[in-house]
């Protein structure tokens, strides 16, 4: 009898000492698995254990994040949810939609967060004008990077337009390099053809196109050339393409084996996470074309109970936008912070052309959501689009049919 009583105060005190000090946990959810994303997302796990927190790992390999968006799936319909998931992008006002996101209003309004982000990507952040996801950076797709010996080697310069890049292609197989360093994955072959399609349709035939699904521009003859631009580059990478993760294709570019590499800037975390120098081992410039494609990481929390885990969710929103994890982490990722009042001292010429380049698009009306990183479409459109890039790439389709198929596939992805 005694015992029980006993047990019985010792719950209490137990229970309310713990809705008054939570211990913040969060089970992440998140695809950053190669050498430079790794390091990257370390900087945050250290954050949040160094203020109290335990964060339990949940990566799931694969670039682009496709096998990741499977998991969590799987776990939302199993009715576990993880506390925090990377995630953006239009798929975070899918998932609000589905009613299982939780309102991190609380900690933006008490940081300020309208103050330090550009609307630009705050409003990605928004479901409903609630604050529903919190941004960690600004990754560029559209770049080019290059083995500087390679290319110094050959005599060729860093290539300012398409015609450009494919006579050093042609150079290049002449002497024996692989061209371009590519993963066949439909996500890569899918950033691939939208740094082509910006370069070919202009920032306003590629807003029209991936942005408005215009069907006339869809359907255009400068689609076709871009189409006909992707078959070009289709001879210039090497017969083990097929499958290849990005990050091995970026080690092709450091070490030599290829010269060129088309990639957003988690290319470049991997060149540091390997001590290259930018300027130095490698160059870095924008794809031939003018405008700038850009893709905001964030983390969503997603609707859980548990005060410790609610405390784990204010904890890790709070951090990630924070002023020095948004430095620490982008120095490592490659990309650049998403808060405007950080300082780029630290940061290296690739990661401040990207700032200057992404001010000067913002002011020309040239700064462009990814389509192929899940900024600008949902997840059925964009997913249709890509699989006709993707089946035009791994097969003789002609460029008419893809432009053809393209606009069917997006007509029947409503
Ligand atoms: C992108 C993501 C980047 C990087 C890349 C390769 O979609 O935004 O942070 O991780 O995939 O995995």
């Amino acid at each position: 009898m005694k015992m029980t009583a006993f047990a019985a105060v010792s719950s209490i005190a137990l229970f309310s000492a713990s809705s008054v000090l939570a211990n913040p946990e969060a089970e992440v959810l998140h695809w950053w698995t190669s050498g430079g994303e790794a390091k990257s997302v370390a900087v945050l796990q250290q954050e949040f254990a160094d203020n109290g927190g335990t964060w339990t790992d949940m990566p799931v390999a694969g670039g682009g994040g496709d096998a990741a968006m499977t998991a969590l799936r799987a776990r939302v319909l199993a009715g576990n949810a993880p506390t925090a998931v990377q995630l953006k992008g239009p798929a975070i006002q899918e998932w609000y939609e589905e009613g299982v996101l939780a309102d991190i209003s609380s900690v933006a309004e008490a940081e300020g967060w309208a103050d330090v982000l550009p609307a630009s990507i705050a409003d990605h952040m928004k479901c409903d004008g609630t604050w529903c996801a919190a941004p960690v950076n600004v990754h560029r797709v559209d770049w080019i990077w290059a083995n500087t010996d390679v290319l110094e080697a050959n005599d060729i310069e860093m290539p300012t337009s398409w015609d450009e890049f494919n006579a050093a292609a042609e150079k290049l197989m002449a002497a024996g390099v692989i061209p371009l360093a590519h993963g066949g994955q439909a996500w890569q072959d899918a950033t691939v053809f939208e740094a082509v399609a910006l370069g070919i349709l202009g920032a306003d035939g590629f807003r029209k196109a991936f942005v408005e699904l215009d069907e006339a521009t869809l359907t255009s003859d400068e689609m076709i050339a871009v189409f006909d631009q992707m078959r070009t580059m289709r001879g210039f990478v090497d017969p083990n393409f097929s499958g290849r993760d990005w990050n091995l294709a970026t080690a092709m570019v450091m070490n030599g084996e290829a010269a060129f590499q088309i990639m957003g800037d988690w290319a470049k975390g991997e060149f540091m996470a390997a001590g290259k120098v930018p300027g130095e081992d490698f160059l870095c410039a924008s794809t031939p074309g003018d405008g700038f494609l850009y893709n905001v990481d964030s983390f969503a929390m997603f609707d859980v109970d548990g005060e410790d885990k609610k405390a784990g969710q204010d904890l890790l929103a709070k951090l990630i936008v924070g002023e020095s994890f948004q430095e620490v982490f982008n120095l490592n990722k490659g990309s650049i912070p998403a808060r405007t009042d950080v300082s780029l001292d630290a940061f290296d010429s690739c990661a401040l052309l990207s700032s200057a380049d992404m001010q000067a698009s913002s002011d020309n009306g040239s700064l462009l959501p990814s389509y192929a990183h899940g900024m600008a479409l949902r997840g059925a459109q964009s997913g249709a689009i890509t699989d006709v890039v993707t089946a035009h790439f791994n097969s003789d389709m002609s460029s008419a049919e893809a432009v053809a198929q393209l606009a069917q596939a997006v007509a029947n992805s409503y």
